[in-house]
């Protein structure tokens, strides 16, 4: 039997036996309630509960009559896995899990002490947004959050998990936070709901369709994850704690590793014989990071790149990765931006960087210049060259253009740079090269198409290839494949304790 079948069955049972009808009526969505959700979040045992008899101010529209213990959110400390972890989990059988001034104040209490303490933040959110019968306090309650969120980011890890209704004002706590995790079916997020949009716009949609998980996982990329049920959900929230620091002080922990023998010589038959052939870069990553550590972010969104974490010798790694098995791995703007945002997650909380790079350039045409590629991709390498954490570049096979600059090259600070002996560096691709270069000549001989390609030959052999770059040192090492993992581990281990300092300023300007 399936989970949500299960907990239809337990929801009928329930009934019969007298049980809770709201809490029967949760099950029977298919959604856990407030406190069994963080009964499998939180280690057993661990949870402590704050602020369990705070109770509603409002007397307005009946408020007077119906008061409930602990106002629609479960909030507290526990542990995950060992980690103190500060948690709110909003019940949606009390009002709807609507925010009320207190039901405010308790969430921001808890942000508070996460704050000052040093430890994440979970969200568990099922609500039906402001409590209407509040009015202004409910909205200021809203703010208050956003406002801690703002101050947290780049602090303490935060994390949202969207179990059921995020509509309105309130999705812009979610969206502050570090990552989005969303339950199929169960769950939507939208800022106007398809009653005002089918007013406004005149387009029929549903909840599922204008805001649901599947939507912003591929479609806008709000959603991080996209779960396909609670239980799930839990466990990638699980999963991603385990990767990060407790807050932007520490480093991640360090799971045992035991030197092996490291070679990969699978590696060495990845690259396709011919150049423009695709194959699967999650297929490398899989080969260079510890077995089953990886953990794709962003899966469904953006797929020409790939972010994740996984760990290298039992350390917590942010893996950026170009995909020639979509779009060619060309970068264009929501690429740009996915990578962009991965990239600062992984720099503010210390965990190293792994890129690997092969790119044929940026995606050209009018869609992306008018949709605005120069700002966009700007953010990628505005990103990379701020990180200061340990970064360590792959060159696979294509580094052409703009986008060999960007992927982490040595010019804006990666500390290790490495290419296979497939690596083609150079600033466009042989053939539109030679028809710029060798225009007159191309033309003016008895056999243009030919001089063409003797003009291509030329131009691959001289460019098409890393050790032009490997001359003037920026590529460390041309590596074989195989020797990939092995230098990965003792590059992350060499540069453990990097410190770089930076000019004093107030913040950058990343352009936004
Ligand atoms: C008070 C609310 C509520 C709310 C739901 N309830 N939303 N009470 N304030 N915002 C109550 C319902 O009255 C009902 O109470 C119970 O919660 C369950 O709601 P149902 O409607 O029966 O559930 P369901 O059919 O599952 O529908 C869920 C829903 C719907 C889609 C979320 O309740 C809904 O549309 N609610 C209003 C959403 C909304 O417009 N919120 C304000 C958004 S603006 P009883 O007692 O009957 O069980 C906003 C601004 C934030 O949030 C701005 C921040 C800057």
């Amino acid at each position: 039997m399936d989970k949500i079948a299960a907990l239809k069955q337990k929801a009928e049972a329930a009934l019969k036996g007298g049980g809770d009808k709201r809490i029967a009526d949760q099950h029977k969505k298919g959604k856990l309630t407030a406190r069994e959700r963080l009964q499998l979040l939180l280690d057993e045992g661990s949870f402590e509960e704050i602020g369990k008899l705070v109770t509603h101010r409002s007397r307005d529209f009946g408020m007077e009559n119906e008061v409930y213990l602990g106002d629609g959110v479960v909030t507290g400390y526990g542990t995950v896995n060992g980690r103190l972890t500060y948690v709110f989990s909003q019940d949606f059988t009390v009002f709807g899990g609507s925010l009320s001034e207190t039901h405010a104040e308790k969430i921001v209490k808890i942000m508070d002490l996460a704050i000052q303490n040093g430890a994440p933040v979970i969200g568990l959110n099922d609500s039906g947004g402001a409590r209407i019968q509040e009015g202004v306090v409910s909205l200021g309650g809203y703010a208050d959050i956003f406002y801690r969120n703002v101050k947290s980011s780049g602090v303490i890890p935060q994390l949202s998990a969207i179990m059921g209704p995020c509509a309105g004002g309130a999705v812009y706590s979610p969206a502050i936070t570090d990552f989005i995790l969303m339950v199929e079916n169960t769950s939507y997020m939208f800022v106007t709901g398809p009653n005002v949009v089918k007013t406004v716009t005149h387009e029929n949609v549903t909840s599922e369709q204008l805001g649901g998980a599947h939507t912003h996982a591929s479609k806008s990329g709000v959603t991080h994850f996209a779960c396909a049920n609670e239980l799930e959900c839990i466990e990638n929230i699980k999963k991603l704690l385990s990767y990060m620091p407790q807050n932007c002080e520490e480093d991640a922990p360090v799971y045992a590793y035991e030197a092996v023998d490291e070679s990969r010589t699978a590696l060495n038959n990845i690259i396709p014989a011919n150049p423009n052939q695709p194959y699967d870069i999650k297929e490398v990553i899989a080969e260079v990071a510890d077995a089953d550590s990886f953990l794709e972010v962003h899966k469904e969104y953006a797929e020409n790149i790939v972010v994740g974490f996984a760990r290298i010798g039992g350390r917590s790694i942010g893996v950026v990765a170009n995909q020639p098995s979509y779009l060619a791995g060309v970068l264009d703007i929501n690429s740009s931006k996915k990578g962009a945002r991965f990239v600062r997650f992984c720099d503010a909380f210390n965990i190293p960087l792994l890129v690997l790079v092969d790119v044929p350039g940026f995606l050209p045409g009018t869609d992306q210049e008018w949709n605005g590629i120069i700002i966009n991709g700007a953010k990628l390498l505005y990103a990379l060259s701020e990180a200061t954490v340990p970064k360590i570049t792959v060159i696979t096979r294509k580094a052409y253009g703009g986008a060999y600059d960007v992927m982490n090259s040595k010019h804006i600070g990666a500390d290790l740079n490495y290419a296979w002996p497939t690596a083609e560096i150079a600033v466009m691709g042989a053939k539109g090269a030679a028809e710029i270069i060798f225009k007159k000549e191309i033309s003016s001989a008895a056999d243009p198409d030919a001089k063409l390609k003797e003009k291509e030959a030329e131009y691959i052999e001289k460019f098409a290839n890393p050790y032009g770059a490997a001359a003037r040192g920026f590529i460390d090492e041309v590596i074989m494949p195989e020797e990939t993992r092995s230098k990965l581990i003792k590059g992350f281990k060499m540069l453990e304790h990097k410190v770089v300092k930076m000019p004093k300023r107030k913040h950058g300007n990343i352009p936004l």
